[in-house]
């Protein structure tokens, strides 16, 4: 197989964005994101409204991927898109596009797992250092959290994941008890940093292993919203950059706790983070205080940490090397297993 011209074009529709990515072996040549906005006057993603959104959207992300990346769609060699997990109607638009469009070109289809995904983002060649086999994957997004362990491009094993809701969840339910508007989380990152983080103390949850469990820590925030309000309705209000630095450095404890059990059960010291909620700057900064003890640490750019189309694309090309095509029977997979 040549690898000096492969062009993959990837498509990932697992969630809310419509994204379009067109990769020449691991170099990005385009990386099409149409964000749905329509979410943002519900307060989180409705099911229904991001599968018809993807339906409009998918063509013109397609077709401005190709015009971005200088190619035609003759010049392609495989196409690649998001199988799992997510939500289902959204996935079953990029399935069923993906599988039309490889059939019509007659080239092959390579499906990837959105986690596996934002792992795999770390290899796209972007000048900067690369992890290097076995690292430790921390994926914290919207919909998961995850402590992984890869052994290589293919063979992934998880070895903590959340019970009940995920990080990013927990920043924006906790945004939405203070009044913020959806998605939370950047705001209250936003807010975080001009506040205390000591000011307030709010529980740290009990979960088994390198497991998660961050519904608890939700409602312990109500609870205490709902406490402080009744003495002084304007407690919010004054209080508010305190309240999101001690809820956002909270949510870094619990994090990290477990990624340093994780560290120190595999001796891994290299930890690679991926998924929207490692754009927050609180994390970052953690993450990255740990090379003073000697850990490795890789955070891929921002275009590469939330949902993005690229990533489907790089995992697709390590599979596309290995001739890791999928048959044209696959379905839409919402619960996938990594
Ligand atoms: O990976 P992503 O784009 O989509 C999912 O697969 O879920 O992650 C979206 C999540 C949202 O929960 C959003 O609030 C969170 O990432 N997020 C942040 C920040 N930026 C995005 N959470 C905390 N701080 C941020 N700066
Ligand atoms: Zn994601």
């Amino acid at each position: 197989m040549n690898k000096q011209s492969c062009y993959i074009l990837a498509i990932e529709s697992s969630c809310d964005d419509t994204a379009c990515a067109i990769l020449k072996n691991d170099k990005v040549l385009a990386n099409v994101i149409t964000n749905q906005k329509i979410h943002e006057q519900y307060g989180g993603v409705v099911p229904e409204l991001a599968s018809r959104a993807h339906q409009s959207n998918i063509v013109p992300a397609v077709d401005t991927a190709l015009k971005k990346a200088g190619i035609k769609k003759s010049d392609l060699s495989a196409i690649a898109f998001t199988r799992g997990p997510g939500l289902m109607g959204s996935l079953l638009v990029g399935t069923s596009f993906a599988k039309s469009l490889a059939q019509g070109l007659d080239i092959p289809l390579i499906e990837v797992h959105h986690m596996q995904g934002h792992i795999l983002a770390h290899f796209i060649e972007t000048g900067n250092p690369k992890p290097t086999f076995p690292f430790l994957g921390l994926t914290i997004s919207g919909g998961h959290t995850q402590i992984v362990k890869v052994t290589d491009y293919h063979n992934m094993e998880v070895l903590g994941t959340t019970q009940d809701d995920a990080i990013g969840e927990a920043f924006d339910k906790t945004g939405k008890i203070l009044g913020l508007g959806y998605p939370a989380g950047p705001q209250l990152d936003k807010l975080a940093q001009k506040g205390n983080p000591y000011r307030f103390d709010f529980p740290i949850p009990k979960a088994p292993d390198l497991n998660y469990s961050f519904s608890g820590f939700k409602t312990a925030v109500l609870y205490f919203i709902q406490k402080e309000t009744k003495n002084n309705p304007d407690f919010i209000a004054q209080n508010l950059e305190d309240i999101c630095a001690s809820v956002q450095h909270t949510l870094i404890e619990i994090l990290f706790k477990k990624v340093e059990k994780a560290v120190k059960k595999t001796g891994i010291k290299q930890v690679a983070m991926g998924g929207g909620v490692s754009a927050n700057s609180g994390i970052r900064k953690r993450l990255l205080s740990y090379q003073d003890k000697g850990w490795t640490v890789f955070i891929p750019p921002f275009e590469f940490t939330t949902d993005n189309a690229a990533m489907i694309g790089i995992s697709a090309y390590f599979k596309y090397l290995e001739k890791d095509f999928a048959s044209f029977d696959v379905t839409a997979s919402p619960r996938i297993a990594m």
